[in-house]
């Protein structure tokens, strides 16, 4: 009895985060357009990729410029995760 309600929670534990995960999803996915996190960003600290994801001398970042700080933090905080 006593796994059947172990089984029920992390079942719902699952279930709850599957649905929250794909919220900021779409905005992740703008950087993974160009890049490959694990490979590209190795060995950077998540200020140092904040600073040259808003340097606007890249000019492939012009989109980044449109994203608030606490936005870009979201997604770079959720792209080292993985
Ligand atoms: C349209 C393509 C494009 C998108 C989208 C993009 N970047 Fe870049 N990014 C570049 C280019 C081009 C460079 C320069 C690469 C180089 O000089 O080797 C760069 C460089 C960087 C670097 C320096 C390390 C490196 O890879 O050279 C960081 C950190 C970075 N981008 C973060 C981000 C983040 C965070 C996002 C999403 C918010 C993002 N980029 C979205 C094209 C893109």
């Amino acid at each position: 009895m006593k796994d059947i309600i172990g089984a029920g929670i992390v079942f719902l534990a699952l279930s709850v985060s599957a649905a929250v995960a794909p919220v900021f999803a779409g905005d992740a996915d703008l950087c993974l357009d160009c890049h490959e996190p694990a490979e590209d960003w190795e060995g950077m600290s998540a200020a140092e990729i904040m600073a040259t994801a808003k340097d606007a001398d890249i000019k492939r970042h012009a989109d980044n410029q449109e994203l608030s700080d606490e936005q870009l933090q979201v997604i770079i905080a959720e792209l080292l995760q993985e």
